[in-house]
């Protein structure tokens, strides 16, 4: 508030108590009921009229523009692609299945939502240089690009091989570098939007989620980098920090070590209700962000209550991990590798899956790997 909104405002405020203090006889409880009931009435509508104008404002900003989602065949980067269509933007999903990838078209499409979908591997950066090429060419223009493509193995970073760490680092690090340095120079043709999303593993390292976290790590500093380096040029670069999300995933996830009991830890937290947000939601914010420019967005509470920890006491949190490490699996003799899909598939996943129930509901809704589907 500024210039004659504050003084006026202020003035306001003190009415308003001067009139409440002027009160002759205590209101019945009657009264109080009405009164409480008027308040909370002007506070829905005036909740419902601002995410209204936000909607609108959101529409106007998306309507006509033309969005890239990579990793935009299932998951959170499919809900992605749903809000961004359904604001009326153009959009390109890619993914490296062709299955998947056709799916997903499928499911635009059919939802009104002008779609294409490109077959391309992020890691490749002449694959990357012709998909945005040919978004382009197709719609010709490009205003938002989001970085969302990204893998997960969990387990003891014992059980792990140099592999996991490469993979990781390929896919969360130079794949979005690839993207950022092959999207960039349009973008500035139309003042547009750089989303990245990293995860709460980037700024708090997780046990069991090393190669993830190094190279989710890279990936937020790369993100920051290039928002502070594009100050200046129009061009509007997105951190978005995600903690668990309910996007299905976990039946696509590899877990290494023991696989079974990894799974059940891991599919029992990304489908709490506080812990994990529902992927619509984090879609949603995520599009409202992206087509304000905001700089930095945190997904959850429990995850900004994470990052405050960390930089406040960056040793208290580092002694809840290591105690956190200590109940979770160790690692065995022989060291398997197997996805959610079949790793859950015993009593044990069974179980954590009827409890987090939350996220077996996305599986299906948001275009992941089924046990039905193997
Ligand atoms: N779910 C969570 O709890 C959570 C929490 C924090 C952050 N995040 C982040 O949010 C993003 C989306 O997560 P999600 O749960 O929706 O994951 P997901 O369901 O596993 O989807 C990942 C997407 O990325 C694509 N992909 C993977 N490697 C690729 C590559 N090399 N080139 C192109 N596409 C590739 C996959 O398609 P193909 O396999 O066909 O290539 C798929 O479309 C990820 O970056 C993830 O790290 C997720």
């Amino acid at each position: 508030m500024s210039g004659w909104k504050a003084p006026v405002a202020l003035v306001g405020a003190r009415w308003a108590l001067n009139k409440y203090r002027d009160r002759k006889r205590r209101p019945t409880p009657a009264e109080r009921a009405l009164d409480l009931a008027a308040w909370a009435g002007a506070g829905a509508l005036l909740g419902v009229g601002a995410s209204m104008v936000a909607e609108n404002r959101r529409s106007e900003r998306l309507n006509g523009r033309v969005a890239v989602v990579t990793g935009g065949t299932r998951g959170l980067g499919l809900q992605l692609a749903r809000e961004f269509g359904a604001g009326g933007a153009s959009v390109v999903v890619c993914g490296r299945s062709r299955d998947n990838l056709d799916q997903a078209v499928a499911d635009l499409t059919g939802r009104g939502i002008d779609a294409h979908g490109v077959v391309c591997d992020v890691t490749d950066r002449e694959q990357v240089r012709a998909l945005i090429g040919e978004t382009v060419e197709r719609f010709g223009r490009l205003d938002i690009v989001v970085n969302n493509a990204g893998v997960m193995r969990v387990g003891p970073a014992e059980a792990m091989q140099d592999a996991h760490f490469t993979e990781a680092m390929d896919i969360m690090y130079r794949g979005p570098f690839n993207v950022a340095r092959e999207a960039l120079p349009h973008l500035r043709t139309t003042e547009g939007s750089l989303v990245n999303i990293t995860s709460v593993g980037a700024y708090l390292t997780v046990p069991h989620l090393l190669p993830y976290s190094v190279a989710k790590h890279a990936w937020a500093c790369l993100s920051e980098g290039l928002a502070a380096e594009t100050g200046g040029t129009g061009v509007r670069v997105t951190t978005v920090v995600p903690g668990l999300m309910r996007t299905g995933s976990h039946r696509g996830v590899v877990f290494i070590g023991e696989p079974e009991r990894e799974y059940a830890w891991f599919a029992l937290l990304a489908g709490m209700p506080l812990l994990s947000t529902n992927a619509d939601r984090a879609a949603r914010r995520i599009a409202t962000a992206s087509a304000r420019g905001q700089g930095f967005l945190v997904i959850n509470p429990t995850t900004r209550i994470g990052m405050a920890l960390h930089g406040l006491a960056p040793g208290t949190s580092q002694q809840l991990m290591r105690l956190t490490g200590r109940l979770l699996p160790s690692t065995p003799e022989h060291v398997s590798e197997r996805t959610g899909n079949e790793s859950g598939d015993s009593t044990m996943g069974r179980l954590a899956e009827s409890v987090a129930a939350l996220n077996e509901r996305a599986v299906d809704r948001l275009n992941q790997d089924t046990r039905d589907r193997r």
